[in-house]
């Protein structure tokens, strides 16, 4: 963990156009789900393209504790021993999830179920976020929580029950943490588990499980929703992974390619889920110039090309049912709509509250640290964007990937360069950002 004599701070600069073609580094809500599922699959499972960011080495090393034997056989490619549904051993020590509340309450869904006792913990970002959202579903199956923190953080320690029961789940969050936590729960428990969800989250766990032949059956559930039925209990068989580029990473040089004028930048096997385009769709209703070149279907997944160009940006109002699509690219469409002409309204933020840092809080800092007008109304953020960023200022990234590599972006924009205090938690997601972006041309320092 970074104290602050071991921060690493940097420096973005102004300067040419981005020029170049890039790959970043694979998605890591579907490199999380790709080790769980070789865990619970016996026999041998093989990933390519995982993303080996902090994040999802700890994922790793605690699907070890439970038993897997998880091996990398070359960069990016990973093959997992797994235990099977029903196999997860007792974890001799607690399981550190660093970070990540992915890796984090998945596993509790995972492990859920089992009738084993573990320990869950993690960073001090970790240890300040909400947990309930996944052991509230997880107590109807039948586990026990023995030990929480305050306010239901980490540490943890739950009971398994050594029968679990089937629920039928309606979650009160939009949260694909909550969703697949239930789900991987339903796995080792009998008969049929059920989750509604009122709006559509990414769908990762429920494509995982179909490819590793569970039996899953998702309809429409009101305006913007599902329900997803599986059944339990399924012998899960071994399934190559090819993890594709994600869009949460290519979400940088993206904004960084649209905001610096001439820049001409193509991001290459870039996941197109539906779920995951938010920011996409809303570049492109802003103006930026995206060519979508190359579409095709790789493992299941949509990818294409994306080929941005800097552009005149004019400010949007962004729908709130768009949030789970985009939800962790606020940050850097908040560093779009400040070059845009116009104000940006993004609506239903509650959720960025919750996130590695209060994301909310986090990003208007940052705004107000390179003098952008900027206001918060109820969960909405609103950017005033008039085309110009003084810049100038040293943001707090409060150990948050995200807000770290967002502000460096913008810094390539302003008048004056943009510091951040720490760039230490880049390396959860995106391990080589920095380097990849000044391959395009990006003056950090
Ligand atoms: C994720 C879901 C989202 C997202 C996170 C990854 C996932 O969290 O912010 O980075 O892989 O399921 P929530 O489910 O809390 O919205």
């Amino acid at each position: 963990m970074s104290t602050s004599a071991t921060r690493t701070p940097l420096t973005a600069r102004r300067g040419a156009a981005l020029t170049g073609t890039v790959q970043v580094p694979g998605d890591k809500s579907i490199s999380h789900r790709a080790l769980m599922f070789g865990l619970l699959t016996v026999g041998r499972t093989t990933i390519t393209g995982l993303l080996e960011g902090e994040d999802v080495i700890n994922t790793a090393k605690v699907c070890r504790a439970l038993g897997a034997r998880v091996e990398q056989t070359g960069p990016g490619a990973w093959t997992v021993h797994g235990v099977g549904v029903g196999g997860l051993v007792q974890p001799a020590e607690p399981l550190d999830f660093g970070n990540s509340g992915t890796g984090c309450r998945l596993m509790m869904g995972v492990v859920g179920a089992h009738p084993i006792r573990a320990t869950f913990d993690g960073d001090a970002s970790l240890r300040k976020r909400p947990m309930r959202r996944a052991l509230d579903p997880l107590e109807l199956f039948g586990l026990t929580v023995v030990s929480q923190a305050e306010g239901g953080r980490l540490p943890i320690t739950t009971q398994g029950p050594k029968d679990a029961v089937p629920v039928v789940y309606e979650s009160p969050v939009a949260s694909a943490q909550v969703k697949s936590a239930v789900l991987l729960a339903g796995l080792n428990t009998p008969g049929v588990t059920t989750v509604i969800e009122k709006e559509a989250t990414r769908d990762h766990t429920e494509r995982m499980l179909t490819h590793f032949g569970a039996e899953v059956t998702v309809t429409p559930h009101g305006e913007h929703g599902w329900r997803i039925d599986l059944v339990g209990q399924p012998e899960l068989k071994p399934a190559p992974v090819v993890v594709p580029a994600d869009p949460s990473s290519a979400a940088f040089p993206m904004v960084a390619a649209a905001i610096v004028p001439g820049s001409d930048v193509t991001i290459t096997g870039v996941m197109m889920n539906p779920l995951r385009t938010g920011l996409f769709t809303t570049l492109v209703e802003m103006g930026a110039e995206i060519e979508i070149l190359n579409a095709r279907v790789e493992s299941g997944e949509d990818v294409a090309d994306l080929r941005v160009r800097g552009s005149k940006l004019t400010g949007v109002d962004v729908p709130a049912h768009r949030a789970p699509s985009m939800i962790d690219e606020y940050p850097v469409l908040a560093v779009a709509a400040a070059f845009a002409e116009g104000p940006t309204r993004m609506r239903g933020l509650h959720e960025l509250r919750v996130k590695e840092s209060d994301r909310l809080a986090a990003v208007a800092a940052g705004l107000a640290a390179a003098g952008v007008d900027h206001t918060i109304e109820g969960d909405d953020l609103i950017v005033a964007g008039n085309g110009k960023v003084p810049g100038g200022g040293t943001v707090e990234t409060h150990m948050d990937h995200r807000i770290a590599m967002s502000f460096l972006v913008m810094g390539l924009g302003t008048t004056q360069p943009m510091t951040v205090d720490d760039t230490a938690f880049i390396a959860t997601s995106f391990p080589d950002f920095t380097g990849l972006m000044r391959g395009l041309g990006a003056d950090f320092s």
